[in-house]
């Protein structure tokens, strides 16, 4: 019985893969590498010290898609991570997302259905929230009108998910994931970034090891202790855990409802300035920043509600903001081909 994963080399999902392979699961990656790189097989090898199969396409092609699902009869459940993610980039090419992202899922699940696989986990984002009105947010908070076509794709994805249980043997768990952050702690895997990075993190650490002049810290005028804006920040590898504990609890017939809904976060938000302050804490590297003006599209704070998660999956986050930053930095001077792996 193997475990599908899509979108297996990209940042989340190579964690999840050296995961599942840690605890003995077959795993078969489909990944069209558009935003992520081959070597990445070689380094989740290192690790585990077992390879992944691969096989390299794009799942709108549903020609290979089919081909693919015919092809690998014994796929116990998937993990479905392959998306296209830049919210930015969303907005100015919401076709591609729309297509991209839905064709994926849409063909995914006509193969779920010809093979009789029952089991998918999806990638969700706490972005269906929007700005909750209440915080922390739990998982039957209001989710609010998608402020960018990336959002709106995982909103759609959930619906599409939702009715096609209804109506089939196939169940879903959707983890709606806070802002994941870090790297492995062999420092073999972790975010690449391809050109400026959007996010926080990588912008931090791009900054400190001279790549960026400095880091724009995007407002300080929201309504929070600082002034800047909060999230729920955790530790990659903790996201990657929650991952397996999730298609285990599907292998095992332990889930309580056809679609179940899990906030993964730590429960704890955290200010961009905290952030800037752990990096500089836990690495003694100084940060070159400026206050600039509220980046369009941004809300002004989120944090989970991680009650459900932990008692139902029995899944906490463990690493601290400076464990995270560090691990961060750590995988930027690999990067740079400073740091040589231990
Ligand atoms: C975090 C905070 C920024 C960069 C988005 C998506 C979410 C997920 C993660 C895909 C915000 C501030 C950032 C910078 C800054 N995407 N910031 N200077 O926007 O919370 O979430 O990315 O899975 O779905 O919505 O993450 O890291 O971009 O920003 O001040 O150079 O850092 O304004 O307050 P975000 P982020």
């Amino acid at each position: 019985m193997k475990i599908l994963v899509t979108g297996g080399t990209g940042y989340i999902g190579s964690h999840t893969v050296v995961e599942l392979l840690a605890k003995g699961y077959e795993v078969i990656i489909v990944d069209d590498l558009s935003n992520s790189s081959i070597e990445v097989l070689g380094n989740i090898e290192k690790i585990t010290g077992k390879k992944p199969l691969f096989e390299q396409f794009n799942l709108t092609d549903t020609e290979k898609t089919g081909a693919f699902f015919r092809n690998n009869t014994d796929i116990g459940g998937i993990i479905h991570f392959a998306a296209f993610k830049a919210v930015g980039e969303s907005v100015e090419f919401p076709l591609k997302y729309y297509h991209n992202n839905l064709v994926s899922l849409i063909n995914i699940l006509h193969g779920m259905k010809e093979n009789t696989i029952r089991n998918i986990v999806f990638s969700s984002s706490c972005t269906v929230y929007g700005q909750p009105a209440i915080l922390p947010v739990k998982e039957d908070a209001p989710l609010q009108k998608a402020w960018s076509p990336y959002g709106n794709t995982k909103q759609i994805s959930e619906d599409i998910l939702n009715d096609t249980s209804k109506v089939t043997d196939i169940q879903a768990i959707l983890l709606r994931y806070f802002n994941p952050i870090g790297a492995h702690e062999s420092t073999l895997i972790g975010e690449l970034p391809l050109g400026e990075p959007n996010s926080l993190m990588p912008y931090i650490t791009q900054t400190a090891i001279g790549k960026r002049p400095f880091l724009r810290v995007w407002g300080n005028d929201y309504d929070t202790p600082d002034g800047t804006a909060i999230r729920d920040y955790l530790h990659v590898t903790d996201l990657a855990k929650a991952h397996v504990i999730a298609v285990e609890r599907m292998l095992n017939s332990k889930m309580k409802q056809k679609v179940e809904v899990f906030n993964l976060g730590t429960g704890n938000g955290f200010s961009v300035m905290q952030v800037i302050d752990s990096f500089e804490r836990s690495t003694g590297v100084r940060l070159n920043y400026q206050i600039m003006g509220r980046r369009a599209g941004d809300i002004e704070q989120v944090w989970a509600d991680t009650d459900f998660a932990n008692k139902e999956l029995g899944w906490t986050a463990e690493k601290n903001l400076d464990e995270m930053t560090l691990s961060a930095w750590k995988w930027e001077k690999v990067l740079a081909k400073e740091w040589a792996p231990k």
